[in-house]
Order: C-alpha cells, then structure tokens, then sequence
C-alpha cells in the first residue's frame, strides 16, 4: 500500500481539494484508494458525504482520532491533513508516507509559512532519505499575474520545481459543495483543467 500524505502547516492552501482530487483520481484509474480524513474539520469527510448518487465510487475513512482504522483493501491512501501540523505527529505521518503533496499559494504569507514547513520537512530523517517524493503544488495561479512572477521567484530561489501548477477557477469551490472533482466531470472546461494535474498523477505513478 502506497501512502500519499497531503501536508502544509498552512491553512486553507488546497489540502483538502488536492486529497479528494488525487481520491478520485486514483479510483477512476482503477486504482483502489481510500481517502483518510485526520483533519478534526472533517472536510473531506464532508465532501465525501455530498457525493451524489451514480458518482465514482471512493472509499472514505475518518482518521481524526485513530490513524490506520477502519482500512479496507486499498493499493492507495491518501491522507488530508490538517494544518499546523507539526512535532511528532508530523514526523509520524511522514514516516508511513511514501509521496508528500505540499501545496502552496501565490501569497507572500503562504509563501513564508510554506518555506518554514519544508524546511520542516526537511529536517525529518525519514524524508532526508531520499526516495521518498517530495512534491510542491503551486495552487490557485493566475498566469501573468504578479503572485505567480513571486511566487516563481520564491521557486527559483529554493531549487524548487512544482511538480504541478494548479490555475485559481472558481469551479473547484462550486465541485466541492457538491462532492465532486474535475474527475466526476466530462465537459472541455474540465479537460483543459485536468491537463494541469496530469504532472502529479504521473509522479505519483512511480
Ligand atoms: N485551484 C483553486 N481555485 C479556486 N479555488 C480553490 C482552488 N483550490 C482550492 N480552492 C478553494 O480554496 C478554499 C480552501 O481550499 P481547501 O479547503 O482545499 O484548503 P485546505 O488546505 O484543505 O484548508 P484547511 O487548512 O482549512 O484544511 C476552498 O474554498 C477551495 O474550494
Ligand atoms: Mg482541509
């Protein structure tokens, strides 16, 4: 079972969008996955709960209180964490994942959280190992605009390359009130968006 931590100390960068993506995503491959909520919000649990009827189905579990429970079959988990994480209880989840999501906004003060969070991240021995992936996410870009020149910047100026880069469409927050993804979707408006995500999947394939 390959482990797929979504993680950044950071509120409100796309953690929670980027797990139930990657969920439904990796099921529709044909990949049996579940989606592990251990955030005490409970958003993922939420989406997945407005999933209508007829879509895709994904398996969900609640790991808020107890990580590793109520796991059936899967080839895949991924785990929405909550933000702030950090210690020991950051160390552990990094320890039982195999790839680490991190995504990161286009906001000078999401930017400066993230920086310390990898940092973080890169203290922790079972990461400094190699072979685990590590991948960076620009979420919610606007070509050509100003944040995204920074936030290249803030890039460059790390030895970064993002794995993916994710453009800001208010379609994500109309899908997750209705427990959907670009995934449950067959229209052009979705394709094109779903092309940005391909880099990751493919990532994640290894
Ligand atoms: N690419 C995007 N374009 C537009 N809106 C987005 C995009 N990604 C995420 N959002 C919206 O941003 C908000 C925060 O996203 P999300 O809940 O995924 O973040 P989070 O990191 O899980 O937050 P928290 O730290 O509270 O768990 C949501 O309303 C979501 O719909
Ligand atoms: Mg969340």
């Amino acid at each position: 079972m390959k482990t797929i931590a979504v993680l950044n100390a950071k509120g409100g960068c796309g953690k929670t969008t980027l797990s139930t993506h990657l969920a439904v995503a990796l099921s529709r491959s044909g990949v049996a996955t579940t989606l592990a909520d251990l955030d005490r919000q409970k958003s993922a649990l939420r989406w997945h709960a407005l999933r209508p009827e007829g879509a895709f189905p994904v398996k969900a579990v609640d790991w808020t209180q107890n990580i590793g429970g109520g796991l059936k079959k899967s080839a895949r988990v991924v785990l929405d964490c909550p933000a702030a994480l950090r210690g020991a209880r950051l160390e552990d989840i990094v320890a039982t994942a195999e790839a680490v999501v991190v995504p990161v906004l286009p906001s000078v003060f999401d930017e400066m959280a993230t920086a310390r969070f990898l940092g973080r991240l890169a203290r922790i021995k079972s990461l400094r190992k190699g072979r685990k992936g590590l991948h960076v996410i620009a979420n919610r870009v606007r070509a050509g605009s100003r944040a995204m020149a920074r936030l290249t910047e803030f890039a460059e100026n790390r030895d970064l390359i993002f794995t993916a880069i994710l453009s800001e469409r208010a379609l994500y927050g109309d899908l997750a009130t209705r427990g959907l993804t670009l995934f449950d979707l067959n229209t052009k408006a979705a394709a094109a968006l779903i092309e940005e995500w391909m880099p990751l999947l493919t990532a994640l394939e290894d």
